[in-house]
């Protein structure tokens, strides 16, 4: 999710969407009363810069994006005006929210006071029916059918099964005289273990189809909003119908077969289309697939890469997390069984560097809701039209809330259960209706690949910097060398 993009943060656009700050700036001024008026009638008084005309404070926030210190927009705003302030970014007048309160509060709310707000290029190739854009009792059943299944035990055992097939696979052809580029092999495992969750898709010929067309498509998530032949949102349009195109044919495929209703759901796609309210059309549902995608493609290969390149700094946790680890296979060996998805999510120290990698990462910098009326929050007043963005990194390195917060410290999760969701301090899956639904399906695949890899192999990681707009990433994809471990066992 490019959502992590996507997500993600998928959230923010690139400059080079200045043509569209300034429609969407003169449009909202025509709709909106004067920022400063309305603000001023609010009990506490929102401070803040509304920047320059048309732009606003965007082209500042983007500049911080790019250093290694991206909050530090919030951080220079926040000691001027407070823990939530107001701004005009992206093309509309937002109120940033560094508070985690006030960040709760929206996103426990439902559509009628806020929803999600997206740059438009990624609203154009989401489709009217995306789950990331619907609201009301539809997005309800569609989140509640997705995070269920996910969560159950067939899909668990079922991932499990082919991370650890895609994880093998892949390590079996390291070299130990070349660079392993980590981004770039966990992004396409991940792909495959998602293509098989949504559509049952096995690796072949239709898996590599969608692999070529799914990069077509993501690269316009960030685009310039014009649809024109020649133009990255025009390919990217195109690239979507493709992949719709295979989709629809094994959805119709699975309706012929009905298998669905005789073996129970063995897919996302099953899962919707056993659905008996019958408001799921194939189309919406193949639309879907494409769209749930985007959150999931990018964000976990990016959770792993992520937890490596901390471990790769931080000797004491990768000696512990590998005797974690070497200790579970060790008694899973004199067992004589394989490992099976809880014993993967039963190592504690493991799980504290995925929740610690989730904090310090911050995969997806925050979400942006728009009010649909106006809503006051802790005397804060939003008024309607205006954007919130719930900046969770903020959250998330603030000393007040987690000592030493730009250290990476997976002891400091000891004894509190992270797992499930989120506490108001630590948000890196959102939170109210909107709580993703992949979260357990993300550190279920983090904790396999780390388990194999940590308990597999040395490393010596190259030196490499994580860029973090507009989405986060590894600038030159996380190259590490690879000696093999020899454990007699
Ligand atoms: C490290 C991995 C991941 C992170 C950090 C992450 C983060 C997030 C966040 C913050 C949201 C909330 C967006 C909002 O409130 O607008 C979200 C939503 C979502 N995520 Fe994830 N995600 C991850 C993995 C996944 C995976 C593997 C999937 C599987 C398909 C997934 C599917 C979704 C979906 C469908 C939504 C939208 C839910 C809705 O709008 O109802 N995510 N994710």
């Amino acid at each position: 999710m490019d959502f992590t993009t996507t997500t993600t943060t998928f959230v923010f656009v690139s400059a080079t969407v200045l043509f569209l700050f300034t429609v969407l700036f003169i449009n909202k001024c025509r709709s909106l009363e004067s920022p400063s008026s309305v603000v001023v009638n609010t009990k506490k008084i929102l401070l803040g810069s509304m920047g320059w005309p048309f732009i606003g404070e965007t082209l500042d926030f983007i500049a911080c994006g790019y250093t290694d210190r991206p909050q530090s927009f919030m951080d220079k705003r926040r000691q001027l005006y407070g823990k939530v302030f107001k701004s005009h970014l992206f093309g509309s007048p937002t109120i940033v929210s560094t508070d985690a309160e006030v960040s709760r509060i929206v996103l426990q709310s439902d559509a009628n006071s806020f929803v999600p707000s997206y740059p438009k290029s990624l609203t154009e190739l989401m489709g009217e029916c995306s789950i990331l854009r619907i609201n009301g009792s539809l997005h309800r059943r569609i989140h509640g059918l997705i995070g269920s299944f996910f969560k159950s035990p067939y899909l668990k055992a079922q991932v499990t099964c082919d991370m650890r097939k895609l994880v093998m696979q892949s390590m079996a052809a390291w070299e130990e005289d070349r660079p392993i580029y980590i981004q770039d092999e966990t992004k396409h495992i991940a792909f495959q273990v998602l293509a098989k969750a949504l559509i049952g898709l096995d690796p072949g010929e239709d898996m590599q189809f969608l692999r070529i067309h799914f990069q077509d498509f993501i690269a316009g998530l960030m685009s310039l909003p014009v649809n024109l032949p020649g133009t990255q949102l025009h390919r990217s349009l195109q690239a979507k119908k493709k992949m719709v195109k295979l989709v629809r044919k094994i959805i119709a495929n699975k309706r012929t077969c009905n298998v669905t209703i005789s073996q129970g759901p063995k897919d996302v796609a099953d899962v919707l289309l056993n659905d008996k309210s019958e408001k799921l059309s194939d189309e919406l549902i193949s639309d879907n697939m494409i769209d749930l995608m985007i959150p999931g493609e990018d964000s976990v290969p990016l959770l792993i890469t992520l937890a490596i390149k901390y471990l790769s700094d931080c000797p004491k946790a990768l000696l512990q997390l590998k005797e974690e680890n070497l200790e579970m296979k060790r008694r899973k060996k004199d067992l004589g069984g394989l490992m099976c998805w809880d014993d993967y999510l039963s190592l504690p120290f493991t799980q504290n560097v995925i929740t610690e990698t989730l904090r310090l990462g911050n995969i997806i910098m925050g979400v942006i809701r728009k009010a649909m009326k106006d809503v006051e929050i802790k005397g804060y007043l939003i008024p309607k039209g205006w954007c919130v963005l719930t900046h969770f990194r903020s959250v998330h390195l603030d000393a007040n809330h987690h000592e030493s917060p730009h250290h990476f410290n997976p002891w400091r999760w000891q004894n509190r259960d992270m797992c499930n969701g989120s506490n108001t301090c630590f948000t890196p899956f959102g939170g109210g209706l909107r709580l993703c639904p992949g979260l357990d399906l993300a550190r279920l695949e983090a904790s396999i690949f780390l388990h194999h890899f940590v308990t597999e192999f040395r490393w010596v990681a190259e030196d490499d910097t994580i860029i973090n707009f507009p989405t986060v990433r590894m600038k030159n994809k996380m190259p590490i060398w690879v000696k093999r471990e020899n454990y007699i066992w």
